[in-house]
């Protein structure tokens, strides 16, 4: 088989590239290694920056959120007995973001593949790239007990952080730069009512803890956890009593609760890979970056590679252009670095460090204090978290 730009992994990010090439009359096949419903079962973000709502849209992948989607103006921010509101379409002139979960925008983006006759191949095993210094590079894989080879101009590594691609990449040229925190969140999905009509996080001296949403009718709630921490010890009881704990009591008392119908744990990292290209292998998403979740980020950074990704693939395609292909890892790791920052940031004045004295609280209550004193610091924090520009 051949195609124009070979694509490993069908997560957001791989979905998204082959469904704006299709658009363009760029070719691409994408290669899985799971099924589809392990890809669906995977509960993770939550929060969209305006600039993925256009790129959906863009994509033709945008109905369903525009009209089951949450724009959120705002969320509150607690610590100590207090609760503060970040008005974000104050504070930014009129930007918002939109509560619509991965799970929702993975499944919007296959049916638009599937409606345009898009290939992407499933249970897709041993999937590897070779030849990658030559002029075609090949991707080949194991489907039924057959071997295949897929020959390629380009090939976009969407495969994750545990993926085969960033390998690809030699070990003297690769950079990587890691922090990974010392705990981690368990997050529950359940069929209640959002304890409020926006997201909730909290500093508490339990840990932190945040209350957010996939639609009207169900919550997604997290709580810091030890990174080595046995989920089948945390009974749906203990998670409710522990998050209530956690919450103010104005919050607590009135929340509905249920039977969890997820519930996992998420380790903390961030880590980025530079160079995001080696010759004609481009990483976008998670395979190039980890963010924490506390600043909802890791999407919406998939989301932004993918911006610039196919745009290098179409300035090639349509203009004979090479220089959006040259830029392509610069620009990402611009805002990927900011972003990561941020993420940073915020995990360190929202969580509880296991060596953390009291001087490190001192400076923790002090940050929130200002932050919440400060018109200057929440334009910064509401810039940030509706999105940098593309
Ligand atoms: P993925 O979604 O990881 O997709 C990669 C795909 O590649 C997967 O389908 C995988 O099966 C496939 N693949 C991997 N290896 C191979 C291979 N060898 N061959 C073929 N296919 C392969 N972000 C937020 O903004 N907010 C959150 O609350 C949040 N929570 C998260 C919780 C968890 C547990 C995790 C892991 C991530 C979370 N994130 C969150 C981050 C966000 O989900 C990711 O940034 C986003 O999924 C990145 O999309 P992606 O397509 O780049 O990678
Ligand atoms: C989520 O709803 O899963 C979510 C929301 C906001 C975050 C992280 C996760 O910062």
């Amino acid at each position: 088989m051949r195609t124009q730009v070979g694509i490993i992994g069908a997560g957001p990010s791989g979905l998204l590239l082959s469904q704006l090439l299709h658009l363009q009359g760029i070719d691409s096949v994408v290669l899985e290694r799971r099924t589809p419903g392990y890809v669906l079962g995977r509960i993770r973000a939550g929060v969209l920056e305006q600039g993925m709502v256009d790129l959906l849209n863009a994509a033709q992948a945008g109905e369903r959120m525009n009209k089951e989607g949450l724009v959120h103006d705002g969320f509150e921010i607690c610590f100590g007995d207090r609760r503060h509101r970040i008005d974000l379409k104050e504070l930014t002139g009129g930007d918002t973001v939109m509560v619509y979960g991965q799970t929702e925008v993975t499944k919007d983006l296959m049916d638009a593949r599937e409606a345009l006759g898009g290939l992407v191949i499933y249970e897709a095993e041993n999937v590897d790239i070779v030849d990658l210094d030559g002029e075609t590079p090949k991707l080949t894989y194991r489907k039924d007990g057959v071997d295949h080879e897929i020959v390629c101009d380009y090939i976009a590594g969407c495969d994750g952080y545990h993926g085969i691609s960033r390998r690809h990449i030699p070990e003297n040229i690769l950079k990587i730069h890691e922090r990974v925190y010392p705990f981690g969140w368990l997050g529950v999905l359940s069929e209640t009512r959002p304890a409020s009509d926006e997201l909730i996080y909290v500093n508490h001296w339990r840990g932190f803890a945040l209350c957010s949403m996939r639609s009207t009718t169900r919550s997604r709630y997290y709580i810091q956890c030890a990174f080595d921490e046995d989920l089948e010890e945390w009974t749906d009881d203990r998670f409710w009593d522990e998050l209530r704990a956690r919450l103010p009591n104005s919050v607590a008392e009135n929340m509905e609760i249920g039977p969890s119908i997820e519930k996992s744990i998420a380790p903390l990292r961030s880590f980025v890979a530079e160079p995001m290209r080696h010759g004609r292998l481009f990483l976008a998403g998670d395979a190039a970056h980890i963010v924490p979740p506390t600043g909802a980020k890791g999407l919406n950074l998939a989301a932004s590679d993918i911006h610039y990704l196919s745009s290098a693939l179409i300035g090639y395609y349509k203009q004979q252009r090479t220089d959006l292909m040259d830029g392509y890892s610069e620009k990402c790791l611009n805002r990927v670095w900011k972003a990561e920052r941020f993420s940073w940031w915020m995990t360190t004045i929202m969580h509880r460090f296991p060596d953390q004295n009291s001087f490190d609280r001192g400076i923790q209550l002090a940050e929130l204090d200002y932050l919440c004193g400060s018109q200057s610091a929440q334009a910064s924090f509401a810039e940030n978290y509706v999105g940098l520009p593309y």
